[in-house]
Parts: structure tokens; C-alpha cells; sequence
């Protein structure tokens, strides 16, 4: 693929891969565009954007894209309390499609023919980056210049070195780091064997749990029909209430995962994230969901749940089996209205009580008490029905063979 001439807009984070990328973009006869997103992972942009031009970008963008974020990729993960694996709440994963079609968006404003990224051959990102430009804008060309060039980190040094990109020394830590708001990943150096516990150094959200407070602290997260609005009953934009909940829950050590993920190429990796406002939102979101859903939509949830988790996962956010599932989850969202606390403490949290203005939950019919509303005579006629066919299977076979085919 020649570049000569072509328009190309990066996805530029300031780190070594994507300055290089900058680079040799530029050494192709491309003309490179950088574009830096915000999406919460506290780095300081200005700086960014002098270095991308400093570098050799035609021109360099920054652009705040937290609100977006939360509200348009977040906030649908939460109603679909999306967990890859049943654990990771796929923050890099939510975050990849937006980038993708930011750069689309950039790409339109300067006439570009193509868009490229820094992800490398063995992850999912490239994958993400690549299907979401496929699905918005079939006509531009995505080139990832990491995967192709197949450059070693001493050769990049080198490379940058040679051309003037500064490399900052502090990159001597041995991780592999991505961050946004509603998470954080470590991945490589010494967490590629399994079966090494990750040291203190690892983790910049959360605390040791051994270090954590004596006291736990109780937080209450309001909902209204699915999504976080407010925290101890003070009203909070999203992005306010996930940054302050990512502070409380991490100070009280809760929000690490440690897990082997199967990557959509076919890898097995081991990776460790760290999601305090993540967890305890999903956490307290299925909560509410237990009093205010039926049995048959939690049931059936849950089944739409992993498949959502497995789409967003796989680079297939822009397709219509994930639009479709969307508007299962918002229908169901309705009724999802309510509070729940959650006490906080040396690394756990727990909930320890819920609220909801329309609940299903009835003390009158659960009660223990005599003057229950329950009707119990009922119940010896529904059980005979119930197991009706259990009694006939009975009666025809002479009943379940009872000794157990696991001890033969
Ligand atoms: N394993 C996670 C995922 O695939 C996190 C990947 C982090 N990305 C990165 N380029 N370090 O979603």
C-alpha cells in the first residue's frame, strides 16, 4: 500500500508506538493528522499535541470525548451489566469503537483516505479498530503500522532515538498500561506468568486491601431507570459520579480483577485490571435489577447479557445483532429505578440493603408472620400440577435410578 500523498489520520496517545507511528507515517509521503482523545485517562493533553506537531503531524487534535464515552458506550454496558469472562467490564473494549469513529469524524473534516492506530498483531484493539471502521466508513483504508512494521521495543527506542522523538525515561517500568475512565489494564513484564502475584507497583486506582481503612464506609448509588445518577443522594453526571466512585471504592482497595482472558485471536493472556467505579455500579445495578425485574427477564437477561459482553468484546459494536440486543436491554430498563448500599471494606464490597419505588419485593407476601397475604392452601394444588410429570415419569419407569452415575 503506498501513502504517498494520502491523508492519514492516527490515533495518537503521546506514548513511544504512536509517535513513531507519527513518524513514519510522515517518512512514507503521508501527510499524518494525530488525534488525541480524552476519555478519562488523566494524562496532560496539551503537552500532546505540541509534541505530535513536533514530530512531524500535519496537524494534531485534542479532543475531550469523556460525556461522549459515558454516555454512548458506558451507560448501555451497565444497563447490560456487560463482564467479559464474568469479570472484566471491557472499559478498553468500550472505548476502542468511539476512538474508531472519532478518527472517521477527523478523516471527514480533512478529506483523509485513511485512518491508522498503534495496536499491535496479538491483541483485540487492532480487531476493534479495524471491524468499527469497517462498519461507519467501508470507504476509508485502516493502516496499523506496529503490526506491519513488527519493530521490537529496543528497535523503536532506537528509531525514535535517531529522529528526534523524545522518549520519556520513566518508561523503564516492565507493564503495559491502558486507561480510561471506567478502567485501568496491566498487562506483560513479570504478570505474564500466571501464576506471579501482582506486586504493589502494578496499581494506581486501588490500594493494598491490607492498607485500606480500619472503618469500612457505606455508599449508596441511585439509579434511575438503569443508570448511576446519584452517589450518597447527591445528583452526579455520569463522568462526575464514575471519577468519584473510582476515588471511594479504590481508596477502600476494592475493584482489582485478576483473570485469564481468551482473546479473540485465540490467545489465553493474563491480565489484571483495576475498575473500582465499574464493579460496584454493575454490582449494584444487578441488585436493583433482582427488585424491580421478573424472574423470567432476569433469566432471559442474563443469557443477552453474555452474548452482549462477548459482542463488545469482539469488535462487534456496530452491528445490528448489538442494536438489537440494545433495545432488549433498554426496554427492560423501565423499571430499573431505585437505590442500593453498599458497604466498602479491605477490599470487598458488600450490598447490605436496596430500595425501589416500584420493587416487586412485597414484605406482606414474603413475610414469616401468620397474617402473610400469601396463599398457602394454594400451594399444595400448584405443587401437585408442578410435579405432575415428575409423578407420571415415576410411575412408568419406577422412578429416577437413585444410585449416582459419577460413582460408577
Ligand atoms: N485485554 C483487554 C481487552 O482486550 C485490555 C487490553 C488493553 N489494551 C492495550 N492495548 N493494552 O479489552
Amino acid at each position: 500500500m503506498t501513502l504517498n500523498g494520502k491523508k492519514v489520520v492516527l490515533a495518537y496517545s503521546g506514548g513511544l508506538d504512536t509517535s513513531v507511528c507519527v513518524k513514519w507515517l510522515e517518512q512514507q509521503g503521508a501527510e499524518p493528522y494525530a488525534l488525541y482523545l480524552d476519555l478519562g485517562q488523566g494524562e496532560p493533553a496539551d503537552d500532546v499535541r505540541a509534541k505530535a506537531l513536533k514530530i512531524g503531524a500535519a496537524d494534531a487534535f485534542v479532543r475531550d470525548a469523556r460525556a461522549e464515552f459515558v454516555e454512548e458506550y458506558v451507560a448501555p454496558a451497565i444497563k447490560a451489566n456487560a463482564l467479559y469472562g464474568g469479570k472484566y467490564p471491557l472499559f478498553t473494549a468500550l472505548g476502542r469503537p468511539l476512538i474508531a469513529k472519532k478518527l472517521v469524524e477527523v478523516a471527514r473534516e480533512v478529506g483523509a483516505s485513511h485512518i491508522a492506530h498503534g495496536s499491535t498483531g496479538k491483541g483485540n484493539d487492532q480487531v476493534r479498530f479495524d471491524v468499527t471502521t469497517a462498519s461507519i466508513a467501508p470507504d476509508l483504508t485502516v493502516v496499523a503500522p506496529v503490526r506491519d512494521w513488527n519493530m521490537s521495543r529496543p528497535e523503536e527506542m532506537a528509531y525514535a532515538e535517531e529522529h528526534g522523538i523524545p522518549v520519556p525515561v520513566s518508561k523503564k517500568s516492565p507493564y503495559s498500561v491502558d486507561e480510561n475512565l471506567f478502567g485501568r489494564s496491566i498487562e506483560a513484564g513479570p504478570l505474564e506468568d500466571p501464576d506471579h502475584e501482582p506486586t504493589e507497583d502494578v496499581f494506581a486506582l486501588t490500594v493494598a486491601p491490607e492498607e485500606a481503612p480500619n472503618e469500612a464506609e457505606y455508599v449508596e448509588i441511585g439509579f434511575s431507570e438503569g443508570l448511576p445518577v446519584s452517589l450518597n443522594d447527591v445528583g452526579l453526571p455520569l463522568v462526575e459520579l464514575i471519577t468519584e466512585l473510582n476515588r471511594i471504592a479504590g481508596t477502600h482497595g476494592v475493584g482489582r480483577i485478576d483473570m485469564i482472558e481468551d482473546r479473540l485471536v485465540g490467545i489465553k493472556s493474563r491480565e489484571i485490571y483495576e475498575c473500582p467505579a465499574a464493579l460496584t455500579i454493575i454490582q449494584a445495578h444487578k441488585e436493583l435489577e433482582t427488585m424491580t425485574l421478573t424472574k423470567d427477564i432476569l433469566r432471559f437477561k442474563a443469557t443477552v447479557e453474555q452474548r452482549y459482553a462477548e459482542l463488545t468484546y469482539d469488535g462487534l459494536w456496530f452491528t445490528p445483532l448489538k442494536s438489537a440486543l440494545d433495545a432488549f436491554v433498554s426496554e427492560t430498563q423501565k423499571a430499573v429505578t431505585g437505590s442500593v448500599r453498599l458497604k466498602l471494606y479491605k477490599g470487598s464490597s458488600t450490598v447490605v440493603g436496596r430500595t425501589a419505588p416500584k420493587g416487586l419485593y412485597s414484605k406482606e407476601l414474603a413475610t414469616y408472620d401468620p397474617n402473610s397475604t400469601f396463599d398457602e392452601a394454594a400451594a399444595a394444588g400448584f405443587i401437585a400440577l408442578w410435579g405432575l410429570p415428575a409423578r407420571q415419569w415415576a410411575g412408568v419407569h419406577g422412578g429416577i435410578e437413585q444410585e449416582s452415575s459419577a460413582a460408577k
